[in-house]
């Protein structure tokens, strides 16, 4: 049976004449780089985050570079995240001047370690990103705790985390800050680039608006040096059709994650994922953890079933941050899981027919 690892398509289909509309709208409104569209979704978003406001920008990216800037962080900060993430949580500090500095992650939610936090803070630290990594939020409590005895900010990088909880709050609302992905394969995904941050303090809010659109409070008076990272029109229009939906498709995943798990779950040599006693996981991803990784990926390939890998090698490992001076076994945990971690397809419109097929040929593999 082929199985692919996500299929936009698929949900484009059943929305397709609210999306043609709502695009519609924009081109008969000429609206298309930021506006009325993208201010309508900042306002439904920021009540869906159950935060204050939310600002719309260009990427993921951008959301935590801008972020950071207008929290102050710049040239000689530390800034401390884990190696376990997309590149993109390390290159936003990276581009403000600040060094990144990682601690390890917890081997059961793949999410930062606060155990470790203590003993990488210095006098030059001035913020901690933890990553809700596959859709699953990082332990919040400690981590505020500790930032708040040393005076630090915490920005949730909340991009694979659309609607997760922390003890029934959601993910981006808790920390200073929360920056969102709305990367097309995300849970909640723009027909484009496009991101936001969200947050519960409106200077912040406002700073970054301002920020994003060339640091003008008005047209042509500049209260700051900005930059352009503006949302355009068509993909506000398209994320306030999605985030309807958002709820219905992030419990379709909670169940074929929960499908996943009964299928696999007399698979001794496969640790699924864990759902921690504080979290809604959202499962952005559905990673199971194997020793046998990489020849069960190129048996499932050979079965039309795709997977991924997210992440083959941690951010510390990269060629891109050798300078940072981390080696092999500066982090042990995020690299065994690096070596281990196998990404199985996850989309709200799977069946549980393909769920069932992954399943047996998972288990077919190691029963050989
Ligand atoms: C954890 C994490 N942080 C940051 C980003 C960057 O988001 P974008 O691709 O929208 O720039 C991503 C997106 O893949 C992500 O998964």
């Amino acid at each position: 049976m082929n199985v692919p690892f996500l299929d936009l398509k698929i949900q484009y289909n059943t929305i397709q004449e609210e999306i043609t509309s709502a695009l519609q709208n924009v081109l008969d409104s000429t609206s298309f780089a930021g506006g009325p569209f993208v201010e309508k979704f900042e306002k439904e978003f920021a009540a869906f985050c159950q935060a204050g406001f939310a600002v719309g920008v260009g990427s993921g990216t951008d959301a935590l570079w801008i972020a950071l800037l207008c929290l102050g962080i710049c040239q000689g900060d530390e800034v401390i995240t884990t190696p376990n993430t997309f590149i993109a949580t390390a290159e936003a500090i990276t581009f403000c001047g600040a060094k990144p500095v990682f601690v390890d992650i917890d081997e059961q939610t793949y999410n930062m370690n606060s155990d470790l936090l203590k003993g990488v803070i210095t006098t030059k630290t001035k913020a901690i990103i933890p990553v809700h990594l596959f859709g699953q939020p990082a332990d919040m409590d400690p981590i505020i705790k500790i930032a708040q005895e040393h005076g630090l900010f915490v920005l949730e990088d909340a991009c694979q985390a659309h609607g997760a909880e922390y003890q029934g709050r959601r993910a981006g609302s808790i920390g200073h800050a929360g920056c969102f992905s709305f990367y097309p394969g995300k849970n909640l995904g723009a027909y484009g680039e496009a991101g936001a941050v969200v947050t519960n303090n409106a200077e912040l809010a406002e700073k970054i608006k301002q920020f994003r659109d060339h640091g003008q409070a008005k047209k042509y008076f500049h209260s700051m040096i900005g930059w352009n990272a503006r949302m355009d029109g068509f993909q506000g229009a398209v994320l306030s059709v999605k985030l309807k939906h958002l709820p219905a498709w992030n419990e379709a995943r909670r169940k074929n994650a929960k499908l996943y798990n009964e299928f696999l779950a007399d698979v001794n040599k496969v640790q699924t994922p864990v759902e921690a006693d504080y979290a809604k996981h959202v499962y952005h991803i559905y990673a199971i953890r194997t020793k046998k990784r990489d020849v069960l990926m190129s048996g499932l390939t050979e079965k039309n079933i795709s997977c991924g890998i997210h992440y083959p090698i941690p951010l510390h490992l990269q060629d891109a941050y050798r300078s940072l001076g981390y080696t092999q076994g500066s982090f042990p945990v995020a690299e065994k899981c690096a070596e281990e971690f196998l990404s199985l397809p996850m989309f709200p419109e799977l069946t549980e027919g393909q769920i069932e097929a992954v399943g047996k040929e998972i288990k077919l593999f190691f029963a050989q």
